[in-house]
């Protein structure tokens, strides 16, 4: 388990010299994952600048004006210094939590990351399996073992207690779920959820929830992480909001892990750009109106599919609760030749399994339009009657 970065203050507060900084602020400072960014960001941010006052700490150039930036053909610069402060609080207003529970990130990407490299470099994390691979290797990526733990496709990819219970122990830091699953689509139980908390509570760990296609479900629920403090979800506009352009990203928890999670991401993403901020801003209030139309739209398709399935020769899945994504069992074939013929002789892409760590499977994506969906699905057919 990583040791806690803000509570081993040290003897002497240390910052630059001529500094008046309290106690506390030194302390902090001084034990932050990446000191010289925390005390710029206290001492040279757009909200600590005081006009008139020279300043010999910039290490960058005075950004352009939109005389300057016109005059090289881009657009007016974005009003940076309320940017981040108005995404997080619509965040916050969206989720009923307070702007110190939200921390911004550039997608769910850079999200989870920030959350293993914080919470459990150099430890250990449980994650699901079958599973988006990003959170198996982000383990690895911090220095921490991974164990995993199965969601059962014979019990539509609820967590398998047993193997939950195996998996986490007194070395583990986090506790790694996705919320709608990937890549079968289907919701986090209740009760997983309420097994993993138990755990994390026994263990001294973390939970973490990769919310990021939550907002697909078909019912509308609060965040993970509305739940309990020992909860974090990550989640972004990319994926249900068919905003990926903005990297528009973020992280709920506790204000105390929150604050853990913003000091180590000082080393990774010191600042995030405003303009993609702004527009997010202004897109968050509007999304609860836009997703019952998105989640509608979604669930027509899945029926497309679950009739496709249910015609089709050793074809089965556990249909999803939402999303556009499903997971499909090829009875005794292989995933990556399935894929590789239904690209060559019809035109049709799909993901192998294997990276799921299905090797008998195909993970489809179906949120496309009814006629082209149904020619694709159609070409997959054909593929699947042409293999051995
Ligand atoms: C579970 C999960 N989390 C995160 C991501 C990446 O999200 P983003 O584009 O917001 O970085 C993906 C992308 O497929 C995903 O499946």
């Amino acid at each position: 388990m990583p040791t806690d970065d803000r509570s081993t203050p040290p003897s002497t507060p240390v910052g630059p010299p001529g500094e008046p900084l309290r106690p506390l602020e030194a302390a902090e400072l001084a034990s932050a994952p990446f000191p010289y960014l925390r005390w710029a960001k206290a001492h040279l941010s757009w909200e600590a600048m005081t006009a008139g006052a020279p300043c010999l700490g910039m290490s960058g150039l005075e950004p352009l004006d939109a005389e300057a930036r016109a005059g090289l053909g881009l657009s007016p610069p974005p009003e940076v210094g309320a940017a981040i402060a108005n995404l997080k609080a619509a965040l916050a207003t969206r989720y009923a939590l307070s702007p110190a529970h939200v921390h911004l990130a550039a997608g769910t990407s850079h999200a989870n990351f920030a959350v293993y490299l914080a919470l459990a470099r150099g430890g250990r994390v449980a994650v699901e399996t079958p599973g988006y691979e990003a959170l198996h290797r982000l383990a690895h990526a911090v220095g921490a073992d991974l164990a995993l733990f199965a969601r059962d496709p014979r019990r539509a990819y609820r967590v398998d207690p047993d193997s939950l219970a195996a998996a986490v122990d007194d070395r583990t830091d986090l506790i790694v779920l996705t919320d709608l699953h990937n890549p079968s689509g289907v919701r986090l139980a209740e009760d997983d959820l309420a097994r993993a908390l138990t755990l994390a509570h026994r263990h001294d760990a973390h939970v973490l929830v990769d919310e990021v296609y939550a907002d697909f479900d078909a019912q509308e629920r609060p965040s993970a992480a509305t739940r309990d403090d020992r909860v974090i979800t990550t989640n972004s506009l990319t994926k249900a909001h068919g905003l990926p352009d903005l990297r528009a990203g973020w992280i709920l928890g506790a204000p105390e892990v929150i604050a853990r999670i913003d000091a180590w991401d000082d080393l990774v993403h010191p600042s995030l750009p405003p303009g993609p901020m702004v527009d997010a801003a202004a897109y968050v209030p509007q999304a609860p109106a836009r997703l019952p139309g998105l989640r509608a739209e979604a669930a027509a398709r899945a029926a497309q599919v679950d009739d496709w399935v249910q015609a089709t020769p050793r074809v089965s899945w556990t249909r999803p609760d939402g999303g556009l994504t499903g997971l499909l069992h090829l009875e005794g074939l292989d995933g990556d030749r399935v894929a590789a013929a239904a690209w060559a002789d019809q035109s049709v892409r799909a993901v192998p399994g294997r990276f799921f760590q299905q090797p008998e499977a195909l993970r489809i994506s179906f949120m496309l339009p009814e006629a082209e969906l149904a020619t694709a699905l159609d070409g997959l057919r054909r593929t699947l009657a042409g293999c051995a």
